[in-house]
């Protein structure tokens, strides 16, 4: 149970104090409880919660978002990045007036039925056959499957959906011919490419799709754009965010507590912070953390994964289930240590961490990882 958070560290009900790599699944790019951040979500909750009006943080945020990813026109805001994403599928059906999505294997874009099909069997269960007949997965950086993807459903698909590094899938980073392969495809076929980049939008200023040179039609983000409250979000150019022209006809969409003004403060201040310079130092930050993690776990077996400021370390040679296994002994070894990682031993750094922060972290997960590979 987690009782407080500060900075990098969070404590648990037995008042024990960890480095926080979890950071609510990569959402707090500033760790908890940053000053700014939180002095703007209550400056803004002093003003009312939620309106059924919109408000002027949502068209700030909004505008920030713009400046920054300059091949957005609009955005729309949702309470988190599973409805963002099954905004982004009902927008690209009715642009396209068709059905077909495709998606990587195994990565995962949220709770909703059409977004769990690509987890495999256990994530499918309860979703309907129709939408998983829908549903098309293609390996990871494979262009030859996409490409027969595209051949085999020839005007069918509506929409392909890609995660620039996707966790569930690994943690490895879409290859920029994959993207361009994309790009082109929907190009030639008029489907829609779409950015899932509630995790991915940390790793790039402008985005990470457009940092691999790649204008996608739509981006779905969520996650650090909240500063640490509920958010998701849909942006894209404006012919294609018309479908949801509530002026025109638009698509139903709606929800509560989307663009309230504590979340949109909240985040605004959090996207503020985190500007090119931020970007540049946390992925800087990240890739020591790999290079140090990597000398130590090098002679185990294992090796490290990830880009920017994201990482996972990654036994060799062992079947999928035995990786869970693995990973589930790691994840005990670093907490034992000091440091929390996601269930899946992915790591996410954040602005308050230093590079002796950083150090600390490389050595004591090293350790937690030399003590699982000999574990067995
Ligand atoms: C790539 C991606 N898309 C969508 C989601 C769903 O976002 P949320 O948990 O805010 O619903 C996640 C959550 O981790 C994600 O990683």
């Amino acid at each position: 149970m987690a009782v407080r958070g500060e900075g990098c560290y969070i404590e648990d009900d037995g008042g024990y104090r960890l480095i926080d790599v979890n950071n609510n699944f990569t959402a707090l790019i500033h760790g908890h409880a940053h000053p700014v951040v939180h002095d703007a979500a209550q400056c803004a909750m002093r003003d009312g919660m939620a309106f059924g009006l919109p408000n002027m943080l949502e068209i700030e945020h909004a505008q920030l978002m713009m400046d920054r990813l300059r091949y957005v026109d609009q955005i729309r805001y949702t309470n988190s990045g599973t409805e963002a994403v099954m905004l982004a599928v009902r927008v690209a059906r009715t642009v396209t007036g068709r059905d077909g999505v495709i998606f990587v294997r195994k990565a995962y874009h949220g709770h909703s039925d059409i977004a769990l099909v690509p987890g495999g069997a256990n994530s499918r269960r309860g979703v309907p056959a129709g939408v998983v007949e829908d549903t098309v997965e293609v390996s990871i950086n494979d262009i030859g499957e996409l490409t027969a993807a595209f051949d085999r459903l020839d005007g069918k698909i509506a929409a392909v959906m890609i995660d620039p590094m996707p966790n569930r899938a690994g943690l490895v980073t879409v290859d920029p011919e994959f993207w361009q392969a994309a790009r082109a495809l929907c190009d030639r076929t008029g489907a829609l490419l779409i950015s899932d980049e509630v995790i991915g939008l940390r790793l790039a200023y402008a985005g990470a799709a457009m940092s691999m040179g790649v204008v996608p039609d739509l981006i779905v983000m969520g996650k650090i754009i909240g500063g640490g409250t509920p958010v998701g979000a849909l942006a894209g150019r404006a012919d294609v965010m018309a479908a949801l022209d509530p002026l025109d006809g638009g698509l139903e969409h709606g929800g509560t507590y989307s663009g309230n003004p504590v979340t949109m403060a909240a985040g605004l201040a959090a996207m503020r912070l985190y500007d090119g310079a931020a970007v540049k130092r946390l992925n800087g930050l990240g890739e020591r953390l790999r290079s140090t993690l990597t000398g130590i776990v090098t002679a185990h077996g294992w090796h490290v994964r990830g880009g920017g400021s994201l990482f996972r370390p990654y036994p060799g040679h062992l079947t999928p289930e035995e990786t869970r296994a693995a990973h589930t002994t790691l994840w005990w070894a670093a907490y034992d240590r000091g440091v929390l990682m996601t269930q899946s031993c992915q790591g996410a750094l954040s602005t308050p961490m230093t590079e002796a922060i950083v150090d600390d972290v490389a050595e004591r997960i090293g350790d937690a990882v030399v003590a699982t590979a000999s574990s067995g």
